[in-house]
C-alpha cells in the first residue's frame, strides 16, 4: 500500500485498537456470526465448472449447514441440503464426486433425481405415497456470478451477490471468468487452530508485506494498495515492480509470463484482490483466477478452503506462470498461517494487552466495522454475562433501529 494512498483514506474516528480480545474465544460470539454472518451471507462455494457435467456435485458445508451443488440432466446447476428426507442422512458423502443416474443416499437408498426431486424411496409399499416435489431435496439459495457459484443457506434482505460485487463488474469482466476450468484438482484445504477472525485481520491489511512477504514484496511490494471495505466488499490491486525480483519463483514468473492481451494494459502485469464480507476473498492474476475462505468449525478452529481455475485456452508458457503464481501464493500462504497463529497466541500472555494498528490496516478497521455493524455487541469492551450475549445484541440492534 502507497503511504500516501492510504493517509487519505483513513476515516477521522479511527479506532486503532481493533475488536476486543474476548471476540475471538467466545462460544457464544461464535454461535452469534455462525447465525449472522455464515447462514445469511454469500458463501462462494465453487465455480459452474466445478460441476461441468451432468451428476457432477460438490459439497460445501458451513456452520453446521450442508449442500451439494449438482448438475442436472438439463445442465442447470442447482444447490440442494445435503440432507436426505428420509432421517437427514447426507446423500453424497464425498468431498466431489460423480452421480450416475440419480443421487442415492446411503443410509436405506432413497434415490433423488439430479434436479433433486424423489425419485423413490426402498420397499416404497411400506411408505404412504411421497410427492416428488414436496419430499424432494430442499433447495438452497444460490446466484452465479460470472462463472462463481455463491449459496445462502438462510434467507436475508442482504443485496444480490450480483449488486454486492456490481463494483467489479467492468474491472473483472476482461478476464472471461465464465469459461474458466479448474486448474487440475482446483481445490486445497488446510486446517490451522484459530478462530477465522484472526486470519482474516492478518488478510485484511498490506502493512505486513514488506517484513513478512518476500515473494509478494518483490513481486509488487512498491505498488500495492488496498481500499477499505464498503458495502459488504474490498478491493486490493498491485502492478508489478520494474524490477524481476531476486527470488527464484518470483523471477521465472516475471520472465515467463506471456502478455495477457485479453486484459487491459493497466491489468496485464498486475493482481487484483476482491474481497467479499465476510470470508472469501477472489484474485484475478494474469495466468490465472483463484479464491480462497476461512471456514470456521469451531471458536478455536477453521479450515482454509480455495481453487485455482485456468484459462480454457493456455500456452505452455501461461501454464508455467500458473505454476509459479500458485507457488508464490503458497509461500504467502504459509507465512499467512504463521502469522495467525502467532497473533492468536498471544492472547495466552500475560504480557498480551490488545493491539495498536497503523494507519495503513485500515483494511483491518473498516472490516471491523463491517462486523459491528452486523453484530454491535462487539462494540462491548468486556464479554456480556455468560448466556446473554446473543439477547444483548439483539438489544442494541434494535435500540440502533428505533
Ligand atoms: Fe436417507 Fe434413510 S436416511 S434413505
Amino acid at each position: 500500500m502507497l503511504a500516501d494512498q492510504a493517509t487519505t483514506a483513513v476515516p477521522n474516528d479511527w479506532d486503532r485498537r481493533g475488536l476486543p480480545a474476548w471476540t475471538y474465544t467466545s462460544e457464544e460470539m461464535f454461535e452469534v456470526e455462525k447465525e449472522e454472518l455464515f447462514r445469511s451471507r454469500w458463501q462462494l462455494a465453487c465455480h459452474v465448472n466445478d460441476v461441468a457435467e451432468p451428476g457432477r456435485y460438490l459439497c460445501f458445508d458451513i456452520a453446521g449447514e450442508r449442500a451439494v451443488i449438482i448438475r442436472g440432466r438439463d445442465m442447470q446447476v442447482r444447490a440442494v441440503h445435503n440432507v436426505c428426507r428420509h432421517r437427514g442422512s447426507r446423500v453424497v458423502a464425498a468431498e466431489r464426486g460423480q452421480c450416475k443416474a440419480a443421487i442415492v443416499c446411503p443410509f436405506h437408498a432413497w434415490s433423488y433425481n439430479l434436479d433433486g426431486t424423489l425419485r423413490g424411496a426402498a420397499r416404497p409399499e411400506t411408505l404412504p405415497d411421497l410427492d416428488p416435489v414436496e419430499w424432494g431435496l430442499k433447495p438452497v439459495e444460490m446466484e452465479i456470478w460470472r462463472g462463481f457459484v455463491f449459496i445462502r443457506f438462510k434467507p436475508s434482505e442482504q443485496p444480490s451477490i450480483r449488486e454486492i460485487m456490481a463494483r467489479f463488474d467492468e474491472e473483472i469482466a476482461p478476464y472471461e471468468t465464465e469459461t474458466l476450468l479448474p486448474a487440475g484438482d482446483a481445490f486445497w484445504s488446510e486446517a490451522l487452530e484459530v478462530n477465522w477472525k484472526a486470519v482474516r485481520d492478518v488478510d485484511n491489511e498490506g502493512y505486513h508485506v514488506p517484513m513478512a512477504h518476500p515473494a509478494l514484496q518483490q513481486l509488487y511490494g512498491q505498488h500495492y494498495y488496498d481500499e477499505p471495505f464498503v458495502g459488504g466488499t474490498s478491493r486490493s490491486f498491485a502492478t508489478f515492480n520494474e524490477s524481476h525480483g531476486k527470488l527464484w519463483s518470483v523471477r521465472h514468473y516475471r520472465s515467463v509470463l506471456p502478455e495477457a492481451t485479453w486484459l487491459p494494459e493497466s491489468h496485464r502485469k498486475a493482481w487484483l484482490y476482491a474481497g467479499i464480507f465476510p470470508n472469501a476473498v477472489i484474485g484475478l492474476y494474469p495466468d490465472s483466477v483463484m479464491f480462497y475462505q476461512e471456514i470456521p468449525v469451531a471458536v478455536n478452529r477453521t479450515i482454509l478452503r480455495g481453487a485455482v481455475y485456468r484459462r480454457p485456452e493456455e500456452s505452455r508458457k501461461l501454464k508455467l506462470a500458473r505454476y509459479l503464481s500458485g507457488r508464490i501464493d503458497a509461500i504467502t500462504s504459509e507465512e499467512d498461517q504463521q502469522l495467525t497463529i502467532w497473533s492468536c497466541e498471544a492472547s495466552n500472555s500475560s504480557a498480551f494487552d490488545g493491539i495498536m494498528l497503523s494507519d495503513l490496516e485500515y483494511g483491518v478497521r473498516t472490516y471491523h466495522d463491517e462486523l459491528r455493524a452486523v453484530m454491535p455487541v462487539m462494540n462491548e469492551a468486556q464479554a456480556p454475562a455468560e448466556g446473554t450475549l446473543a439477547r444483548r445484541n439483539a438489544e442494541l440492534l434494535a435500540s440502533r433501529g428505533s
